[in-house]
């Protein structure tokens, strides 16, 4: 098989948003204890939290952290995550049906994010609660002191604000299966009337409506006109969700899921373009994937009989093809960074998650760690149009699919490719046209591959999955070989 793109530095798509590289952490099963937080743990330092763990969240190269639900927020008091830990309550999670023991809260998830170097994106409940828990934890976050709650904050162990920009307006409110589910009416009406009273407090924070809980619902496209017709002028991003698998063993169709991902994006950016058209308004809304990975939804086990304290929930083991399916996603978010300006992977540890520990052990990175690191690393500067031509194959899900699914990115430092073959068994001689570039040459290429698509990653064999150098590059034309199923990234300079 033949495919060839060409790059050139004028046809840009949008810089290159770092939140793109965002990830989540909910309290849902081992993401917050035994994950980001362990004290006990041979690794943990003075707040209890992992280092092992932070270690490879920063060399994961994550911007923010969406924190702390999920379908979890839905049902939180933050109240009780804040104070003496020894007098925080224990509440059952109905969301997960788990006991939720409140030693991790808004404070310590804070501290964990300066540390780990990322941004913290805060979810409000607007399932069980409202507007005014919304206001009280805005004031308990980000005013400096002299009022009731700042200074509660203060007395905590918190001096300085929080200073939280981006704020979700609940959680996947179109889902029969959140705690307060709600009508798109009813919810745009509390979204917008949040929205509002927010930006009384501070009119520059960055609001995100919540959009389908996925392109599959039976309420999606007019979910999103209803909402954004109630709160387009208060809110700056609706959110997308995506969760995708192999079903019935047809991998040439779960390899092309980000066919799925690229409709999701446009329908909802016309829809919002619809609704901003309507009311007259300049105003643009971007969207925010805030929810996106591949999950094993229909193996989940997701009712525990007797409420258990973080209980192991949704640890998909991840292969070399979901890593490749995973890359394929990443590179549809890439090549839609003029309207997805904001990302979040679910989730970052032990929870459908790039990171892996065991309780009081070893850590590990999944296959899927690998196309997140290598792509927050060496995207840069501004995304380009690639211009690609590709042979194609019948899928059952989206028909005829291009071979070849990829994206660069240009800086002055060079430029990256990064490409995903979606052969099952063939590999595919990718020739790039570098003229528009100028005297570049191939200086690096790396191929995450083997040759069992079904191959893991474990603690016992963590780097079975890892990129490699691939020696198979030409020069003059630039070629390089991509073997069958893979995940590659190629670097001019
Ligand atoms: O990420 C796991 C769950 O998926 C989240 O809690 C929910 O928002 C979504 O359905």
């Amino acid at each position: 098989h033949q495919a060839k793109l060409t790059l050139d530095p004028a046809f840009k798509v949008a810089p290159v948003r770092r939140r793109t590289f965002g990830t989540f952490v909910e309290h849902l099963g081992r993401c917050v204890y035994t994950g980001i937080y362990e004290p006990g743990h041979p690794t943990a330092d003075e707040d209890g939290f992992r280092r092992d763990v932070l270690e490879l969240t920063r060399e994961l190269g994550v911007s923010t952290v969406r924190y702390p639900g999920g379908n979890f927020v839905s049902g939180y008091r933050w109240e009780d995550g804040v104070g003496p830990v020894e007098s925080r309550p224990r509440r059952l999670d109905l969301a997960w049906h788990s006991t939720e023991t409140n030693e991790v809260g808004v404070d310590e998830f804070v501290r964990w994010c300066r540390k780990a170097g990322v941004e913290p994106m805060m979810a409000l409940n607007l399932g069980t609660r409202g507007l005014e828990s919304a206001l009280d934890l805005l004031e308990y976050c980000n005013h400096p002191s002299g009022t009731a709650l700042s200074d509660q904050r203060v007395a905590n162990g918190s001096k300085e604000p929080h200073g939280i920009r981006m704020w979700c307006l609940g959680n996947e409110m179109d889902g029969p299966w959140q705690t307060g589910h709600k009508t798109a009416r009813e919810y745009g009406r509390l979204a917008a009337e949040t929205a509002r009273a927010m930006r009384m407090v501070d009119p520059s924070l960055e609001l995100v409506a919540c959009g389908s809980s996925g392109s599959g619902m039976p309420t999606f496209g007019a979910w999103e006109a209803t909402v954004l017709e109630e709160a387009y002028d208060v809110v700056d991003y609706i959110s997308c969700h995506a969760y995708y698998e192999e079903k019935n063993g047809d991998l040439g169709s779960f390899l092309a899921c980000s066919t799925n991902m690229e409709y999701f994006i446009s329908s909802v950016a016309a829809t919002a373009d619809h609704v901003g058209a309507r009311l007259k308004s300049r105003k643009r809304i971007d969207i925010s994937f805030d929810e996106w990975n591949v999950w094993y939804m229909s193996r989940s086990r997701d009712r525990q009989p007797d409420w258990p304290v973080a209980p192991p929930l949704l640890e998909d083991h991840y292969h070399l093809a979901d890593a490749v399916a995973f890359g394929g996603l990443l590179i549809t978010l890439l090549r839609n960074s003029d309207r997805v300006t904001a990302a979040s992977l679910a989730q970052l540890v032990n929870v459908i998650a790039p990171i892996m520990t065991e309780p009081g052990g070893r850590v590990w990175r999944q296959t899927t760690f690998h196309p997140f690191a290598q792509a927050s690393r060496l995207a840069a500067g501004d995304v380009l149009r690639v211009e690609a031509s590709s042979p194609a194959y019948e899928t059952a899900d989206y028909g005829e699919v291009p071979l070849l699914h990829a994206v660069a990115t240009h800086s002055d430092e060079g430029t990256t490719v990064f490409a995903v073959n979606r052969s099952a068994d063939r590999p595919l001689s990718l020739e790039i046209d570098t003229r528009a570039l100028g005297g570049v040459r191939v200086v690096e290429a790396t191929t995450l591959t083997d040759t069992d698509v079904y191959a893991r990653n474990t603690a016992d064999d963590p780097d079975r999955i890892a990129p490699r150098p691939n020696a198979d590059v030409e020069h003059d034309p630039a070629r390089v070989l991509l073997p069958p199923v893979s995940w590659n990234v190629i670097r001019l300079a």
